[in-house]
């Protein structure tokens, strides 16, 4: 589908039909959607954890104001954001961008040092916040990987990160759920789906100055 076609067709689905799946090939481009999506300095500083356990599925659920689309869509992806700066995740990076783009190894420990004195600069709230902005991009981007693949999906805030910590224990990983997505194909018995769009008319959403 053509980029404003596909995002005219998709729409946050309500309702799913937990009987059709997305198959492997299109899981696939999907998670390299995720991955290729931009990040602050290319750090990554989050995962996205694949739910699939149907009675963690039932608890999550229950922790997400009980929106079936967690139990029904075919994929519950989590994305949880790093809740505290470790040095040895920079090193990490710059030492693979060092390898992946051919740069002598010094550059690379410049730029870790460089990043690492940055971010340990920073209060750790500021630093959560900076982590959880950027699942929103890479949200973003598999959202439109979805729509193109006519893929069905629904981007979720509804649930408690508390809830949802405990019934995956992130704070053990160093993880907080930030955000969630379910994705699958619609059922036809979401009437939400026909609905118009409501939008801004685009003079009231850019600004020339
Ligand atoms: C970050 C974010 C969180 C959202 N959380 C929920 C949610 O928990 N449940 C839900 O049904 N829709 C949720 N939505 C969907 C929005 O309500 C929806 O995108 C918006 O009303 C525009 O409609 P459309 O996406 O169908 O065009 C969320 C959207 C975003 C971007």
């Amino acid at each position: 589908m053509k980029t404003i076609e596909a995002l005219k067709w998709r729409y946050a689905t309500k309702k799913f039909n937990p009987n059709r799946k997305i198959s492997a090939q299109d899981l696939e481009i999907l998670r390299k959607s995720v991955n290729l999506a931009p990040t602050s300095y290319g750090l990554q500083m989050f995962k996205v954890l694949e739910i699939e356990n149907p009675e963690l599925r039932a608890k999550l659920k229950e922790a997400s104001w009980g929106q079936s689309q967690v139990t029904d869509a075919s994929q519950l992806w989590v994305f949880c954001s790093y809740q505290s700066h470790n040095p040895a995740d920079v090193i990490a990076f710059s030492t693979r961008k060092a390898k992946v783009q051919s740069l002598p190894s010094e550059n690379a420990q410049k730029y870790a040092e460089f990043v690492n004195q940055s971010l340990s600069n920073q209060p750790v709230e500021a630093f959560q916040n900076w982590t959880e902005k950027q699942t929103y991009i890479a949200l973003g981007g598999l959202m439109i990987a979805c729509a193109e693949l006519g893929i069905d999906s629904c981007p979720m805030e509804g649930f408690s990160a508390d809830q949802y910590d405990e019934i995956l224990g992130l704070s053990a990983q160093n993880l907080k759920a930030a955000v969630v997505v379910t994705m699958g194909y619609r059922s036809d018995e979401d009437t939400t789906a026909a609905l118009p769009k409501v939008r801004k008319e685009l003079s009231d959403l850019f600004v020339a100055v």
